[in-house]
């Protein structure tokens, strides 16, 4: 029998830890043979209702796991945790962009840093899904100095998700048809979904739908489904963003699939152009634990330019936080 893991979720009495905790209990992240440990970080006006959810653990019987910890300290909440999944924190609403955020939510990724830093266990791995992700993953990894960068990532996989659902929609294939999706650069209007490298049943998707159709309908509703999802439920992404979690953390654990790679937002080590200390997405494969980006994609004039935008926003994404970015 396996060891049990670790993991601590945080904001988990949200929207979206409502619709994750119950999907990583049941071990969908990480298989039916991998016993675990949930830590549930809330802040205390939400302890009530965090209570709820860790009787709702209790009584969905999970066999696979073996303790739930409700606690609003941070020491407490990221003990010796393996995995940790930084959802708590503001979301926008309507007419907001996620970078309207950054100033209300970038002191709880420094704290958790300073904490994750401190507390969790050497072989740690952190998902940033909080917004704006890119750069509150930056900001919570300057605050864990003793933890190695390419630990820390923060989540596109939602946006890739959603574009492989758009181009099987159109295509008339399935998702699992489709192989090679890349989301560049940061998780806001400047992301570039890119179905350049794209594969449908093992041919270029290019060969199935047109740049045209790709350039002004495509990529505009990747880049806008977050606030399309907004003005229609009135809240944002929570069932979709809790799939795309697991989805990410699985992978990133237990290897991207032959032949294929996703979508994750990592430390930018210079591929592509992208200048060091920015969380940037990029067509990454996972191996046992780690990633590496895809190297020597052919890139066009228009997606330089794509990545170049997203480059500058994140850049200054940046300079606005820089004061948190020292531990
Ligand atoms: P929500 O308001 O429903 O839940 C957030 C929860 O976080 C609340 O319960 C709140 O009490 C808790 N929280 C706030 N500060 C905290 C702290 N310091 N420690 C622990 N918990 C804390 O919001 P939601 O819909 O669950 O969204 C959460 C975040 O995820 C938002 O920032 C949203 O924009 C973002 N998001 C990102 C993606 C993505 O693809 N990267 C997708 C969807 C949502
Ligand atoms: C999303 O993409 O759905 C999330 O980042 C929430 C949002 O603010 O759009």
């Amino acid at each position: 029998m396996k060891q049990p893991i670790k993991i601590t979720i945080t904001g988990a009495a949200g929207h979206i830890g409502y619709a994750l905790v119950f999907r990583v209990a049941s071990g969908e992240m990480f298989g039916s043979d991998q016993p675990l440990i949930l830590r549930l970080l809330e802040v205390p006006s939400a302890l009530s209702a965090l209570n709820g959810v860790g009787m709702e653990l209790e009584d969905g019987a999970f066999p696979l796991l073996y303790d739930v910890v409700l606690t609003d300290d941070p020491a407490i909440g990221f003990r010796e945790t393996n995995y940790a999944i930084l959802v708590g924190a503001k979301p926008r609403t309507k007419g907001m962009e996620r970078k309207d955020l950054i100033l209300d939510n970038a002191g709880i990724f420094a704290q958790q840093g300073r904490a994750i830093n401190e507390h969790a266990a050497e072989d740690v791995r952190v998902l940033v899904v909080g917004n704006p992700a890119n750069t509150n993953a930056l900001i919570a990894s300057a605050n864990a100095p003793d933890i190695p960068i390419t630990r820390f990532s923060a989540m596109t996989r939602l946006d890739h998700n959603r574009a492989l659902g758009q181009l099987a929609k159109k295509t008339n294939t399935l998702v699992s048809h489709i192989q090679r999706m890349t989301v560049w650069g940061n998780h806001s209007l400047t992301q570039y979904p890119d179905i350049r490298h794209c594969r449908i049943q093992g041919k270029p998707a290019l060969d199935w739908v047109t740049r045209d159709w790709a350039i002004d309908h495509f990529i505009p509703k990747i880049q806008r489904r977050g606030a399309a999802v907004i003005e229609a439920r009135g809240l944002s992404s929570a069932a979709s963003a809790s799939a795309a979690i697991v989805d990410h953390m699985r992978d990133w654990v237990l290897g991207t699939p032959p032949k294929d790679w996703v979508s994750m937002a990592v430390h930018a080590d210079g591929s592509y152009g992208i200048r060091e200390g920015l969380f940037f997405s990029y067509p990454v494969i996972c191996r046992e634990g780690d990633y590496a980006i895809v190297q020597d994609l052919e890139l066009d004039a228009f997606s330089k330019a794509r990545l170049a935008a997203s480059e500058q926003e994140l850049q200054e994404e940046r300079a606005m936080v820089e004061r948190f970015l020292r531990p």
